[in-house]
């Protein structure tokens, strides 16, 4: 959406196949999150490899307590709107819960729908073994799949709450076999989230695809945030977020400056009249 931009991306198109390529060279691969199609576009202007379609969105966006309600609808329309604003930068869309785990010909009919009708470059699935057979059949359809092992928010039931995962040798060695049996499935990088940097460095250096971390330290061959927690949207940032400005004090303050301003009768003035 060219109208969105100030400057036009120096990039030329991006393919998901560069982030391979980036890993051969030793460069890092940088991603981050868009729901929307404006972010998207200024995103766009950054030297981002990939922008994913996260179902994050849920929390950051839908205001839910976790993942979970988010629908394939919700994911389809903001697949949608973020492919419209996305200029040279391929866009992965998440898979939500119970969107792909039913059997793999439900997953490969939803995987399709996010790239069919929303123009997802690939998608991304959260899981281990038990998510393999999607995987193939998805793959065989010819779209790009991105693993996602570690902490896999979709499970918060059954693990009590957002833990970091991996931390004994037994937890640490099933990680392990998830991320070599997703790339021995085919996918072309793996998420790893939550999980210590020593392991995060071992599956790197094991793994001959690209892994991807988000709170799994400096080694992965690239990182992921979600935009809402680098830019300071929210009060308190999470242990393994950096937040590189404040956007949230800066929006009330704003605002707080236009309602004094329109009480005081200084808004608008004549330059904003016609
Ligand atoms: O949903 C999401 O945003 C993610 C992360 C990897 C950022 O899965």
């Amino acid at each position: 959406m060219e109208a969105f931009l100030k400057n036009k991306p120096n990039t030329k198109k991006r393919t998901l196949f560069h982030l391979q390529k980036k890993k051969d060279r030793k460069e890092k691969i940088i991603s981050l999150t868009a729901y929307d199609a404006l972010t998207a576009a200024w995103l766009s202007e950054c030297d981002i490899d990939f922008l994913l379609v996260g179902d994050s969105l849920g929390n950051v966006v839908a205001g839910y307590e976790s993942t979970l309600p988010v629908t394939m609808d919700q994911m389809a329309y903001h697949t949608e709107i973020v492919v419209r604003g996305a200029v040279n930068v391929p866009v992965v869309a998440d898979m939500p819960f119970l969107s792909y785990e039913i059997n793999p010909e439900e997953a490969v009919r939803n995987a399709g729908r996010l790239v069919k009708q929303s123009g997802a470059a690939g998608v991304k699935i959260e899981g281990g073994m038990n998510i393999i057979p999607a995987v193939k059949k998805i793959l065989n359809a010819h779209i790009p799949v991105l693993g996602h092992t570690g902490l896999k928010p979709q499970t918060v039931l059954q693990l009590g709450g957002y833990k970091v995962q991996g931390k004994t040798p037994d937890a640490a060695e099933i990680i392990k076999e998830e991320a070599k049996a997703l790339q021995d499935a085919g996918v072309f990088a793996v998420v790893l989230e939550c999980i210590p940097g020593e392991l995060a460095r071992e599956i790197t250096e094991e793994l001959e695809i690209p892994t991807i971390g988000i709170g799994a330290g400096k080694e992965c061959d690239g990182q992921i945030l979600v935009t809402h927690d680098l830019l300071g949207w929210f009060d308190k940032p999470k242990k393994f977020v950096k937040q590189y400005s404040n956007f949230r004090d800066t929006a009330v303050t704003s605002v707080k400056t236009f309602i004094e301003e329109v009480n005081l009768g200084e808004f608008p003035n004549q330059e904003h009249t016609f």
